[in-house]
């Protein structure tokens, strides 16, 4: 009789592992197989109506009867990438930031987020490329408050403190803005769907109504995701694979270095990093990082070793510390921080069997300085020569480097892009390398004497020599 009728909700039940929706639960989920990762989800009258609009993303990306573009039709101009001058950020993203894409900054609570993207937004609206920072967890106050400490010329930034998405996209229109920050996407809500912020279900269909509105009308999205020390589940490692760039901001908060890692990029290099040091007037990149995770080194301590990983193109010496101890009672601990305690295992069981180096009843430490993760093995070599050197309490030359990654019978094997490595690391003054025995070479590294170790036992050896 003409009376309104409430909307009513009804449930879906999506797919926590792989985004997918179901109308029915059940003990796995029908897309992808998992088992128990369905969580209950509202869906709001209003999205039902719009059928289905969101969720995904899959439907209603571009314009309605959109036509194929030839490749070679499309000006190759068209697009200049933003600068923002802040080349650590600039060089991570492959050379600024693209109109249209939809980048997540993750990290943990504290690290340097909100810090980073207001910098950017600065930057970019100084130099003319209007800009958009929406806040959900500060006040216009709070974020002036943090824009007062920084050396960037923040004063044209208009600043929303807005969790409603809808409301972000239509002021971010008014004001013509090339570049929105988007802080944080646990924040934002759509009020299209029921839920609190921050569930998954919000979490996914903010990022897939920014996704489309950057792609639609052109603006690059800047999302920041907390991350907890965990790993954090309903955040940012459900956006990955929506997302164009994924950035990881990296470190220990209670360093003052940050490292910004592209672990996703669909426009530049993977694994690319950038180092920024954290100072009472914001990050600022640092040049040459190498120098800077060596910096605190003491010589003649036992137990440290450096080598030289390649983070995405660019060669980074570190330091390793290990240091080996008498264990009190029961099984001796074996805690590494940067480096993964299972390969931390494999590398003491190969010491002990191959090398014949007595760790049975030693607690082992491992630390990468500086809070740098190693992900690749080149670095076992390295990890090793700090284990024998500190078991023997007997400090390493410092002027050497440890590059070679070590197989399960003791053997030391080569690693990519040695001439590289050797590169820099002649270029820091160290003037001896170990490697492995089979590592090719397309150059000498002027000024470094190379030793070839084919086995562990050899360098065992060579260290006590
Ligand atoms: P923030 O950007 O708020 O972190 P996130 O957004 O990732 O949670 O950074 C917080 C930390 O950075 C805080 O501990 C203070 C520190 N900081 C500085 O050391 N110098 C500065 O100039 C600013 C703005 C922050
Ligand atoms: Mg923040």
């Amino acid at each position: 009789m003409g009376t309104a009728v409430p909307p009513r909700a009804r449930s879906e039940y999506r797919c926590t592992e792989c985004g997918a929706s179901q109308p029915k639960w059940a003990g796995r989920c029908d897309a992808c197989g998992e088992w128990n990762t369905l969580v209950e989800e509202v869906v709001a009258r209003a999205e039902q109506r719009r059928g289905g609009h969101g969720g995904t993303g899959a439907r209603g990306h571009g314009a309605v009867g959109a036509a194929p573009v030839r490749l070679g039709d499309i000006a190759a101009d068209a697009a200049p990438r933003f600068r923002t001058g802040l080349a650590e950020f600039d060089y991570v993203l492959g050379g600024g930031i693209v109109p249209g894409s939809l980048v997540l900054v993750g990290g943990e609570p504290g690290i340097g987020k909100s810090t980073l993207l207001l910098q950017v937004a600065a930057r970019l609206e100084a130099a003319g490329i209007p800009t958009l920072y929406a806040s959900g967890e500060e006040s216009p106050e709070q974020v002036r408050l943090r824009a007062a400490r920084l050396e960037e010329p923040t004063a044209g930034v208009p600043v929303l403190a807005e969790t409603a998405l809808e409301r972000v996209i239509e002021q971010a229109g008014a004001v013509g803005a090339r570049v929105v920050v988007v802080d944080s996407i646990q924040t934002a809500y759509s009020r299209d769907l029921e839920g609190a912020p921050g569930n998954v279900g919000q979490v996914r269909e903010c990022a897939a109504r920014l996704m489309r509105f950057a792609k639609e009308a052109g603006p690059a999205v800047l999302l920041v995701g907390h991350v907890t020390k965990g790993g954090g589940i309903a955040g940012p490692k459900t956006l990955e694979h929506i997302v164009d760039t994924v950035l990881y901001f990296e470190g220990e908060s209670a360093l003052d270095h940050r490292i910004l890692r592209a672990s996703k990029n669909r426009f530049g290099g993977v694994d690319e990093i950038g180092v920024f040091a954290m100072t009472a007037a914001g990050l600022v990149p640092v040049a040459n990082p190498s120098e800077v995770f060596l910096a605190a080194r003491h010589a003649g301590i036992s137990g440290s070793a450096v080598t030289a990983l390649m983070e995405g193109s660019r060669p980074l010496l570190v330091e390793i510390q290990a240091l080996a101890s008498k264990a009190g009672f029961g099984t001796p601990q074996r805690v590494s921080a940067g480096l993964d305690h299972r390969r931390l295992a494999v590398l003491l069981a190969v010491l002990e069997r191959r090398a014949r180096l007595p760790l049975a009843d030693l607690d082992v430490f491992v630390n990468v300085v500086g809070g740098v993760r190693l992900t690749e093995p080149s670095a076992d070599l390295a990890v090793a020569a700090a284990l024998i050197s500190s078991v023997r309490d007997r400090a390493l030359p410092p002027e050497a480097l440890f590059l070679g990654e070590v197989g399960l019978g003791g053997e030391v094997r080569a690693v990519s892009a040695a001439d590289r490595r050797l590169a820099e690391a002649a270029r820091l003054g160290f003037s001896r390398a170990y490697v492995g025995a089979r590592t090719s070479l397309r150059g000498a590294a002027p000024g470094l004497e190379l030793v070839r170790v084919d086995h562990l036992e050899e360098l065992a050896h060579r260290l006590a020599a």
